[in-house]
């Protein structure tokens, strides 16, 4: 139910229904932050440059950031700025688009799955699919009065990032460039615009506990003020600073299955603070229901095994959706 938004309360403290038990807290205080992800300049003529940095971030840390990716800074800044804004809006106005239906193509929401999941997160968010637009758009929030403009016309940019993005990891396998394009057929593309309000207790909570995504690629738009976001290397958390002008960039499932387990899906979490709030715009592509994801013939000869058993994405993301979201990636080893 609607009531149950953050972004229509306020909490002096944390309500039990969001605190972990204590194994599964978050820690705060042992985040290390003299590592960081990658950051990957996209711009200039040196091809070969960008691939070889893209295959070392894509192995070592399954996340970087990119730079001169080719959308402005004033677009990154209207999608942002449009995103609080929504959040912004009347009780009763965010209440019409209020579902708990993960099944929705568009709705606004609160934790991730509040019908199976027993502890809450600290995180309400918008949820839209973004592809093809013009069967979406219409359904989207009229107001803020610019959101569909400024969404769609970021989801545009996204899109062609993403599949310049998914040239330069398939050449850096040594594949075709247009090797994953072409195997993910049609891409759906979503997004979630993220809220995390302040939060009275937050090494009791997470904004979001730790887990893969189940995509593809994953484009990411953090706050430029406010850190949260952390990624798992080496058994530790690192946290990725927010860089005003870049995107931060993730390998997903489908594409750890497709490099045949060379990149990797990496755990990474949202945790929230006291102080501020936190907003960020994640874009994900996915491969379309019917493409066939399996280790790729020239990644698996010479003597080389194909890791995971090959499955259909729609396979895929049934199961995603029947488990929690900290749980396990649902790839198949062969055994
Ligand atoms: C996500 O993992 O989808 C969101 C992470 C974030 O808010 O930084
Ligand atoms: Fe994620």
């Amino acid at each position: 139910m609607a009531d149950q938004l953050l972004s229509t309360a306020r909490y002096e403290t944390l309500p039990l229904s969001y605190v972990r038990p204590e194994q599964q807290r978050p820690r705060l205080h042992e985040v290390v932050g003299d590592d960081n992800i990658p950051l990957i300049d996209l711009g200039g003529g040196d091809r070969a440059r960008i691939i070889r940095e893209t295959a070392e971030a894509c192995r070592t840390y399954g996340f970087f950031q990119v730079l001169n990716h080719g959308i402005s800074t004033d677009s990154m800044q209207r999608m942002m700025a449009i995103a609080r804004e929504f959040f912004r809006l009347p009780a009763e106005e965010k209440a019409a688009h209020y579902s708990d239906d993960p099944s929705k193509k568009m709705r606004l929401s609160t934790s991730f799955n509040v019908k199976k999941e027993t502890v809450r997160n600290w995180r309400d968010y918008l949820r839209l699919h973004c592809y093809p637009l013009e069967d979406f758009v219409p359904d989207w929030p009229s107001n803020p009065p610019l959101f569909k403009d400024v969404v769609s016309g970021y989801c545009r940019e996204v899109r062609r990032l993403g599949f310049r993005l998914m040239g330069i990891i398939s050449e850096s396998l040594g594949l075709e460039k247009d090797y994953i394009v072409k195997v993910l057929g049609e891409q759906e593309q979503h997004m979630a615009i993220n809220y995390y309000p302040a939060c009275p207790a937050p090494d009791l909570t997470y904004g979001l506990p730790a887990h893969t995504d189940p995509n593809a690629l994953t484009i990411l738009l953090q706050d430029p003020q406010v850190a949260g976001l952390q990624v798992l290397k080496g058994g530790r958390w690192i946290k990725v600073d927010p860089h005003a002008c870049a995107l931060v960039v993730n390998i997903g499932d489908q594409l750890q299955a497709l490099s045949n387990g060379q990149y990797k899906s990496v755990w990474h979490r949202a945790v929230v603070n006291q102080e501020k709030e936190r907003m960020s715009v994640a874009s994900f592509l996915a491969p379309c229901n019917t493409a066939l994801i399996s280790a790729p013939e020239k990644l698996t000869s010479g003597g080389t095994p194909a890791v995971y058993r090959g499955f259909t994405y729609a396979e895929y993301y049934q199961k995603f959706w029947s488990r929690n979201l900290d749980q396990e990636h649902c790839l198949e080893l062969f055994k």
